[in-house]
């Protein structure tokens, strides 16, 4: 292959080391032939910036962003789409006639792995625990779904409060198809179809639960943001407490990686064969 031709692509965050983004777009790139490098940048808070313009400056295509800098990329990102201003965060970037854009692919990497897990949240009771960066990146586009219900809870009961005043704000976010709502994590009570949980406490090996949760018996989806080999504390008591399926969050990361790829190669990769291959 002449090294001339190579399309180079990134992730850049910290850590760094465990990301699959490598993987993922280069079986994506494979199935699409695309001629793509694919790297991981490690950087720091006072060298990202750095990093990216470098980046584009030696002529980079695109650059995906991750944990902790999502904030600082959409700082950056001189044009951002309408994902990206909704999310407060940017885990895409590429360069236009010397313009830097951002979107954030995360909440339609949530919404095509729950329609691809039977979940469409369209007039279903969803439960959404986090009302971190996680949960904003896709708190609209689940909103936008149209679901009976959406309550967000959180342990900071306030930044629950305040991710509802921010979807509220959006001209055209609710209608009166759903209801809104929001609390602290004992404001879980209702028969839910849909729970996504999308604090970090997967990571310390906890579950966000204070209590057990009552689950659609006929049809209903535990969902962890987290993803790894073993089910995570969430989604073992999930099980427990009946949820119909649990799924973790792999699909997810594979479905915004597509829409990446997408945006910089214009090509709409094939997920289903990767989700058991690269697992
Ligand atoms: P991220 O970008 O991963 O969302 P974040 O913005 O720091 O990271 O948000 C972490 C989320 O996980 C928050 O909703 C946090 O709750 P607080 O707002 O109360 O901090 C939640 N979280 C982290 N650890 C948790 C735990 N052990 N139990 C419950 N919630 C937890």
């Amino acid at each position: 292959m002449n090294p001339n031709t190579l399309i180079r692509c990134a992730v850049v965050g910290n850590p760094i080391a465990q990301s699959r983004s490598p993987e993922i777009h280069t079986a994506f790139a494979k199935q699409t032939n695309v001629s793509l490098h694919y790297d991981r940048i490690l950087a720091d808070h006072n060298d990202f910036s750095d990093h990216v313009r470098g980046f584009f400056a030696q002529g980079g295509k695109g650059l995906n962003i991750t944990v902790p800098f999502k904030e600082l990329a959409f700082d950056m990102a001189q044009v951002r789409s309408p994902r990206a201003e909704l999310a407060g965060a940017v885990n895409t970037l590429w360069m236009e006639n010397n313009v830097l854009h951002g979107c954030n692919t995360d909440g339609v990497g949530l919404l095509n792995d729950l329609i691809r897990l039977g979940f469409n949240p369209t007039n279903k009771r969803v439960l959404l625990i986090g009302a971190g960066g996680a949960a904003k990146g896709v708190a609209l586009p689940l909103l936008s779904a149209q679901p009976t219900h959406l309550r967000i809870v959180n342990r900071t009961p306030q930044k629950a409060h305040d991710l509802k005043a921010l979807l509220l704000a959006q001209p055209t976010a609710l209608t009166a198809a759903t209801s809104l709502e929001s609390g602290d994590l004992q404001a879980t009570e209702g028969t839910w179809d849909i729970v996504i949980n999308a604090t970090s406490s997967g990571l310390q090996q906890q579950s966000p639960l204070e209590q057990p949760l009552l689950f659609n018996s006929e049809h209903s989806l535990a969902y962890d943001m987290v993803y790894g080999p073993e089910p995570t504390a969430f989604l073992q008591e999930c099980a427990q407490a009946g949820a119909t399926v649990c799924a973790d969050g792999w699909g997810m990361l594979v479905g915004q990686a597509a829409e990446s790829f997408f945006i910089w190669h214009g090509h709409e990769p094939a997920i289903a064969p990767l989700l058991e291959s690269l697992r």
